[in-house]
């Protein structure tokens, strides 16, 4: 396993995989590594040839009252982890060398990223598809592997790619959970050990609606209905949405069909919690 930090060393590297006809996956990451992260990690190496992974917390998407200072840096354990999954490359650049004085330029998706996560995150899906879109630039990755956890920032990152002819694949890979359901987020660790015991109840609720789903409820309003009163078990938990939306134009549907995303979040004291399930567009059930 290699480490670049340089954007030209990383472009040099990936010139000459490409040259040598090999297919190269990208999982751009902030760090801070979990089993969610690692899991696009192994997906990736049945995806292609060579995997780079990218750790970069980036300013830009956190907003000014946001944890940018606060969020987890555990670089040593995260290269830890990687090399024992065999990652090939690790890509390590610094906040000066992806934005340096003068930079000016921005990339923005309209439309999709005013809604749920946007509401009150205005300003981060702009963050989000700068850093990727430079982030592809520099690695000129084949396909770039996005969790469906954050369901949202998979779908503006495919409008990106779409809309920018990026020709690179887009794959959404699946959510991993803890033991009792609560998805894997880098933010968890935030939690007090009683607001970790609360916060399952986000997973519990919108596991309620699938299950629902599952046994033939098709109803938005009435799958809406039955996972806030999951919900409401919790009043500490504070609900800040809780949707049924079509995945092209993340508008409310009135019917979970196949193309819809399910998706929930809250405040559990002072951490921001999002979750959600899904209908892939052939009609599967993805929890
Ligand atoms: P980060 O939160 O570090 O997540 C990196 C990738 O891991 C994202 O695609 C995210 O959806 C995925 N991921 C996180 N938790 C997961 C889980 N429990 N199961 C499966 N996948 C999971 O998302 C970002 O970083 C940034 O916004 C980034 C795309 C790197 C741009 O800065």
């Amino acid at each position: 396993m290699i480490t670049l930090a340089s954007i030209a060393d990383m472009q040099a590297w990936s010139d000459a995989t490409r040259r040598d006809g090999k297919r190269i996956a990208l999982v751009p990451t902030m760090g801070a590594l979990h089993e969610g992260h690692l899991s696009l990690v192994d997906r990736a190496h049945g995806l292609a040839d060579v995997v780079v992974v990218s750790i970069f917390a980036n300013p830009k998407q956190f907003g000014p009252n946001e944890d940018y200072a606060k969020y987890p840096r555990t670089i040593e354990r995260d290269l830890a982890f990687l090399e024992e999954r065999g990652a090939e490359v690790v890509f390590t650049p610094t906040a000066d060398r992806m934005y340096p004085p003068g930079h000016a330029t921005e990339v923005k998706v309209l439309g999709i990223t005013h809604c749920l996560e946007g509401v009150t995150r205005p300003t981060h899906f702009a963050g989000v598809t700068l850093v990727v879109a430079k982030l592809f630039l520099a690695v000129k990755p084949h396909i770039a592997l996005f969790g469906r956890k954050d369901a949202q920032q998979a779908l503006v990152i495919w409008r990106m790619t779409t809309d920018l002819n990026f020709g690179i694949t887009i794959d959404i890979a699946p959510t991993v959970r803890e033991p009792d359901g609560v998805a894997m987020s880098s933010r968890n660790g935030y939690l007090s050990p009683e607001e970790r015991k609360r916060a399952v109840i986000l997973s519990r609720a919108l596991r309620t609606g699938f299950d629902l789903w599952n046994d033939g409820e098709r109803n938005a309003a009435r799958l809406v209905q039955s996972m806030r009163a999951v919900l409401e078990e919790e009043p500490q938990v504070r609900l800040d949405y809780l949707a049924a939306v079509a995945q092209e134009t993340l508008e409310p549907v009135e019917t979970v069909v196949s193309g819809t995303l399910v998706a929930g979040a809250v405040q559990v004291g002072t951490t921001r919690l999002i979750d959600n399930w899904w209908v892939t567009t052939d009609g599967k059930g993805e929890f």
